[in-house]
């Protein structure tokens, strides 16, 4: 199954200047926690954003490049028909699709769930969370996040699941 991943600011910005536009540990923890043992699909900007491939997941990079261009350890998908392909190979794996924006919107149409972080907080941005049509979708889980010196904003955790 297909799950997309993600924490947006207030007008659904999503990234600025190859990273996130905010310090917040508390969804960190959140995306280790739920990604730990599964398998994570990112675009290579995204990729290039991280210290290297992230531990204990299996890691797909979407790229037009070869896999040489790439740790030897990551499995490199160069469409996203290919990423079609290599989920519905593995329907019972929990395949979560963690961005950027260009892969978000080139999947919008096959994922089944959507975990997203809201941050109730305005920041710069120039990567955007693409439109998504919420009402193909039902709310099954809604937990406030705590704020706090280190998290300094309101936040909530929600899950959707396709209707
Ligand atoms: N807030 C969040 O939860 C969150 C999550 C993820 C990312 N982000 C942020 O979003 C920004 C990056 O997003 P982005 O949209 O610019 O980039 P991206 O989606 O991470 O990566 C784009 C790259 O993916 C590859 N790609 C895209 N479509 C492809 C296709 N159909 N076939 C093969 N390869 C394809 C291309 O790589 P090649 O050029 O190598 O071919 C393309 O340059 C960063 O600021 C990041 O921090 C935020």
């Amino acid at each position: 199954m297909l799950i997309f991943l993600w924490a947006e600011s207030q007008g659904h910005v999503i990234g600025f200047r190859g990273q996130l536009p905010w310090h917040l540990p508390a969804d960190m923890h959140y995306f280790k926690t739920v990604t730990m043992g599964n398998t994570i699909v990112t675009g290579a900007k995204t990729f290039a954003s991280f210290p290297g491939l992230l531990p204990n997941r299996t890691n797909v990079i979407v790229s037009h490049r070869p896999a040489s261009d790439f740790p030897a350890e990551a499995i490199v998908l160069n469409s996203l028909d290919a990423v079609r392909a290599y989920a519905a190979e593995r329907p019972t794996e929990k395949i979560f699709v963690i961005g950027g924006a260009q892969i978000f919107a080139g999947l919008i149409d096959d994922v089944d769930y959507l975990y997203r972080t809201n941050i109730e907080a305005g920041f710069d941005g120039d990567t955007w969370m693409p439109a998504i049509d919420y009402s193909k979708f039902q709310l099954i889980d809604r937990q406030p996040g705590v704020r706090n010196e280190k998290n300094p904003y309101d936040f909530t955790f929600e899950q959707y699941q396709r209707l």
